[in-house]
């Protein structure tokens, strides 16, 4: 537990760091986004056996998630709906409370993976899906999607 917590804390240290850099919201939350793809791509590898597991790199994969979910959805302010080439619906500011919920739960189930301390690759396996299935949920309500 002291070690998922030292990473989540160096995880979220680092997107509050990138939070107070970079102006523009758009650019933030999609950066934090781009932190989620890369820990899941590395998740969804372990899960598949295409790289060994190993508790430390499942560690830092649940703490990325775990403070995506903590500062998200602080990046959609009034005037962001458009512009750059955000993907973010309209659906985020017409219903504010669903979406935040929904980043709550994402959050919440990050939260409980790390508590879990997955030692192996079945307990990492139940755990990362119990992140993952918010992905789709939230993309499909709140994400436009390109294809
Ligand atoms: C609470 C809602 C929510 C959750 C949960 C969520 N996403 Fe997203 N995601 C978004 C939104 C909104 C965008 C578009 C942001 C923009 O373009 O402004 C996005 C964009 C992305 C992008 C594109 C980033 C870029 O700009 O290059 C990736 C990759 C991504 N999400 C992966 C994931 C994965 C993997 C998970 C789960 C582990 C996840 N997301 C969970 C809402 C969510």
């Amino acid at each position: 537990m002291v070690r998922g917590s030292v990473l989540a804390l160096a995880a979220i240290g680092m997107l509050s760091m990138a939070g107070s850099v970079a102006a523009d919201p758009i650019e933030t939350r999609q950066t934090i986004m781009k932190s989620v793809g890369a820990a899941a791509k590395v998740s969804g590898e372990m899960a598949k056996g295409e790289i060994p597991f190993h508790p430390d790199v499942a560690a830092s994969a649940l703490a990325t998630f775990a403070a995506a979910g903590k500062s998200f959805h602080n990046f959609f302010p009034e005037g962001s709906e458009s512009g750059g080439d955000t993907e973010a619906k309209a659906t985020i500011w017409e219903d504010r409370e669903g979406f935040v919920a929904v980043n709550d739960k994402f959050a919440a189930a990050a939260v409980s993976a790390i508590a879990a301390e997955p030692a192996d690759l079945e307990a990492f396996k139940a755990a990362f899906g119990s992140v993952a299935e918010n992905c789709k949920a939230c993309h499909e309500e709140y994400r436009v999607s390109r294809n």
